[in-house]
């Protein structure tokens, strides 16, 4: 056993990953320098920022709240430089050799074909398309509604060869399973990312006695350790429905190497991070490489693939 050489080396939708670790879309990616930032890491991809069609700023607040160091609520509305600017910035950061992963949240389908459209044509290796953002005024999470769902995957079809992906909302039944998992399989989707925040929670400031986030009356997005167990459920139940035709990240509450390991036992082939490296820096990727690495040894697996879906039943 001591002489077996691990591994954390992943593919994801075709792609290959020096390790498994990388950032989650929407913490520290949005300026190019927080980018590179990302690039001289060892995180094992550069996400970035959600994009839109224009850049989106907001100067109202509260936006975001910090529940300690485990977890908090945002409302940050998408706040992003623009999808030209990313296709710019892709160029940028080919130096540093890792895979690099756009991803679009356009306000329609007309927006997010033309994004994918170039992105296609750009330097980026994957194409997620964001249908879980919960904190857009009036308009609800495309991933909640599969007659949505299918018309944009239906849009999005044949605009290149790029493997694209879903960054999904967490769902909490086997009917939204079942059905998503549906459409992922029928629109030849190459990835998942699961999961996004549990959208249009509400924390309220007793003292004070009001909302702690100003936009959309204080309902806004939790993250961090709180989402561990719902995104290691809604990982495997991709997981037991995609026929190993399609690739998770599994992303929600993952601090370290135990918290990375149950989800790839629940079916992950990687891995984001969001809070730990928003409340940490850029050495949060190799800690957690290591410790994976070391549970992966505990239990006498070389490899992601190996240990990928082995979760055993009581
Ligand atoms: C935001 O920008 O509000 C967060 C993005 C997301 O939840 O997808």
């Amino acid at each position: 056993m001591k002489d077996k050489k691990i591994t954390t080396a992943t593919t994801v939708a075709g792609v290959k990953f020096d390790s498994c670790v990388c950032n989650a879309s929407g913490v520290k990616c949005t300026t190019l320098e927080e980018l590179r930032e990302i690039g001289r890491s060892d995180s094992c991809a550069i996400v970035m920022k959600s994009s839109t069609m224009e850049e989106i700023h907001w100067d109202d607040g509260p936006r975001s709240y910090y529940l300690g160091e485990h977890g908090m609520v945002q409302s940050n509305g998408l706040q992003n430089l623009g999808y030209e600017t990313y296709v710019a910035f892709s160029k940028k950061l080919i130096k540093y050799g890792k895979p690099i992963i756009a991803s679009v949240a356009g306000s329609s389908i007309d927006a997010n074909v033309t994004m994918v459209t170039a992105y296609q044509k750009s330097t980026v290796d994957l194409i997620e398309v964001n249908i879980s953002c919960p904190n857009i005024p009036g308009k609800s999470q495309v991933g909640y509604d599969s007659k949505q769902t299918e018309e944009l995957l239906f849009a999005l079809l044949n605009l290149g060869c790029k493997p694209m992906g879903l960054k999904l909302p967490p769902y909490f039944d086997p009917a939204h399973w079942d059905s998503m998992s549906e459409l992922i399989l029928r629109y030849n989707i190459s990835f998942i990312t699961c999961i996004n925040s549990i959208g249009n929670v509400l924390v309220i400031d007793p003292w004070e006695r009001r909302t702690v986030i100003k936009p959309k009356k204080g309902y806004a997005g939790l993250c961090g350790e709180w989402l561990e167990y719902i995104a290691n459920a809604n990982i495997r139940a991709f997981y037991d429905r995609l026929e190993g035709k399609v690739s998770i990240f599994g992303v929600g509450g993952v601090k370290d190497g135990i918290s990375a390991f149950t989800k790839i036992l629940a079916g992950a082939d990687a891995l984001q991070v969001g809070n730990a490296f928003r409340q940490g820096d850029h050495k949060i990727f190799s800690t957690i490489d290591q410790q994976l690495e070391g549970m992966l040894e505990f239990h006498g697996f070389s490899s992601i693939q190996e240990a990928k879906g082995q979760l055993l039943y009581i």
